[in-house]
């Protein structure tokens, strides 16, 4: 088994919008336009019958819709209560920023002590916060740019998307005060300036490189006011970012070599390269390994999720290594896959605790590792059919299960903590 430092966190990740159910924010909005359409596009693809017998299932609209949700919001204890029987010490969440301000400058107290009571359960079940403050939705009326907030470009390029992000975080920091130690101001800001600014596969559905990287300029901006904010008001924080990084590998040669070294700056170190003196910890969500052979992801993929991800678990310890030089503390805040049988889960779980514990024997300070996720949830644009969850949810029933491989993560917990 490998070994981890007594006050290691094992746990779990989650965010608001994929399990608490009965938001309205950009996405409510934009599933209500695209959900039929998916749906229908999916006819097109060939699907295996374990995917169809689940509910939902990729051709029925309902699947885009995150209406419920894994109803979180309703159950957040019993889901707690879970997670503790499983030995978790640790556990990443995220406020939804629409609940708590609906309007522009108009906090919804009650929405604020919904989320200091999930705090409280937290802390009686002896499992350590980790906050996001923003994992990628976003209120209406900042979305759209409309009311006060002032017209134009809303959302992350709204001009003032940086003081009205910062305002939104003064608020939860104070309202949460020493109740949580571990902030994230964003979660994989590239990530998101990808798939909403990029590509438009998201809202707002933009596409095009400059306003890939304008996006990424706003979303750096944010991180920078609302650390130094943060810190004003809880000297005890530690606040970190949460970025999705690659491990890229040479196929060797240096066109290769070359391409692996661009391909790292462009997508790994972007962000934090700007952000490195606003920073305590590094949250590094790791699930791509891309193989560079003259082309990108010349993957072999001899392992695949459900989401016809390449499974390449060590590839971890390589971008532990490579993250290494920012002499930062490093907690894992996502690591996982989609997979419905539970057929690779334990083998992933183990096999991903080997690299981090190599990486630390070879000098890299990490501090936790977050699974994602703790429970089956809403995987944006693709719906809730991909099931990334140590526990099974039921969306009939909202029934829980835990699945069989959670038990040998639990019991290389057990080896570490007890
Ligand atoms: C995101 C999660 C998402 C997971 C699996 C990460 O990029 O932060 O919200 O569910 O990957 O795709």
């Amino acid at each position: 088994m490998p070994k981890f430092p007594d006050d290691f966190f094992f746990g779990a990740s989650t965010s608001s919008h994929q399990i608490e159910g009965g938001n309205y924010n950009d996405w409510t909005e934009w599933e209500k336009k695209v959900s039929g359409v998916k749906a229908q596009a999916a006819r097109d693809r060939h699907w295996p019958d374990y995917i169809l017998n689940n509910y939902p299932n990729p051709l029925q609209t309902e699947n885009y819709i995150s209406g419920r949700a894994a109803d979180h919001y309703n159950r957040f204890k019993e889901d707690f209560d879970i997670a503790q029987q499983l030995g978790h010490n640790a556990h990443r969440l995220s406020i939804e920023w629409s609940r708590v301000e609906p309007e522009q400058g108009e906090f919804d107290l009650k929405e604020i002590q919904h989320y200091k009571e999930v705090i409280a359960a937290l802390r009686e079940r002896g499992i350590e916060p980790f906050v996001t403050l923003w994992h990628w939705t976003l209120p209406v009326w900042l979305a759209s740019g409309s009311g006060s907030a002032g017209a134009g470009e809303g959302g992350v390029r709204h001009e003032e998307f940086s003081d009205l992000f910062s305002r939104y975080a003064e608020t939860m920091v104070e309202a949460l005060g020493d109740s949580v130690k571990y902030w994230i101001t964003l979660n994989e800001p590239e990530m998101y300036a990808l798939n909403a600014y990029g590509r438009g596969i998201w809202p707002p559905g933009k596409r095009g490189i400059i306003s890939f990287y304008k996006t990424l300029a706003a979303l750096i901006e944010a991180h920078q006011e609302a650390y130094e904010l943060i810190k004003d008001i809880n000297k005890n924080a530690q606040v970190g970012v949460a970025c999705n990084m690659v491990y890229f590998e040479s196929a060797g040669g240096v066109v290769n070599n070359l391409l692996k070294w661009v391909a790292e700056r462009a997508w790994n170190h972007h962000f934090i390269h700007h952000i490195k003196n606003e920073l305590d910890f590094i949250g590094l969500n790791y699930y791509f390994h891309n193989r560079i052979n003259y082309g990108l992801n010349k993957n072999k993929f001899e392992k695949v999720s459900d989401l016809g991800w390449d499974l390449y678990p060590q590839g971890i310890k390589n971008v532990l290594l490579d993250l290494k030089k920012y002499e930062k503390l490093i907690v894992i805040t996502e690591n996982g896959l989609a997979d419905a049988e539970d057929t690779n889960r334990a083998w992933w779980i183990e096999e991903s605790l080997k690299a981090v514990s190599e990486a630390i024997t070879e000098g890299v300070d990490i501090q936790g590792y977050l699974h994602w996720s703790l429970l089956d949830n809403f995987e944006w644009d693709k719906g809730f059919w991909p099931r990334f969850g140590l526990i099974e949810v039921d969306y009939k029933t909202m029934e829980r299960k835990i699945r069989p491989s959670v038990l040998e993560y639990k019991k290389h917990i057990q080896q570490q903590i007890i």
